[in-house]
């Protein structure tokens, strides 16, 4: 496991592609662009995100990005993207890939983590639960899939408790 750089950006390109083409775990329409995921990376400290790469024997298997609001009233939250290559899942990547960013978190003194999985995705739900993540809301309908609206669930991990002061 390492933190990517700039020069990781056309094998985090094709692995995104691989899980967008899966069609149950992203939102969006597909990847950015290659150069702007090298951009991302380049600058990525600058716009308060990390990303972080698991590897097996030189190929990329899996990534974690945490990214934090640039606003003072949300700097505290870091939101996670977690995704491991079909053929990598269930030897522990996804697990390892979530302690790296909580270490990296906790170090940061980022007081939350938090991320979006759909209510179909099983396997995300079941790692995050592992993780201690827990169910924060359900936003009913929210993600299109095909002719029928999938919830989006909203998860988090509190690092330290929501009432302690700063
Ligand atoms: C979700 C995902 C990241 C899990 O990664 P992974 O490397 O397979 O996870 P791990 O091997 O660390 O699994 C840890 C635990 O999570 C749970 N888990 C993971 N996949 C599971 C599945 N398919 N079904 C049930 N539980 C599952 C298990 O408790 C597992 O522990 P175990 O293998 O000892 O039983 C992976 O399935 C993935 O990349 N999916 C597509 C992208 C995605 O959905 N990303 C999340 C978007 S919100």
């Amino acid at each position: 496991m390492r933190l990517a750089r700039r020069a990781d950006a056309r094998a985090w390109h094709a692995l995104q592609q691989a899980i967008y083409d899966e069609g149950k775990a992203f939102v969006g329409d597909g990847p950015a662009s290659e150069r702007a995921l090298a951009d991302r990376l380049q600058f990525a400290a600058r716009h308060s995100a990390t990303v972080w790469l698991a590897e097996r024997s030189g190929e990329l298997v899996g990534w974690c990005e945490a990214a934090r609001l640039g606003a003072a009233r949300l700097e505290h939250v870091a939101m996670l993207t977690v995704a491991v290559a079909e053929h990598s899942r269930r030897r522990g990547v996804g697990s390892a890939l979530l302690a790296e960013a909580e270490r990296w978190a906790r170090e940061q003194r980022v007081r939350k983590l938090s991320l979006h999985v759909r209510a179909g995705n099983e396997a995300a739900l079941a790692l995050y639960r592992r993780a201690g993540f827990v169910v924060e809301g359900v936003e009913r309908g929210h993600v299109r899939d095909g002719a029928s609206f999938e919830d989006n669930v909203v998860m988090a991990k509190h690092l330290v408790a929501p009432e302690a002061p700063a």
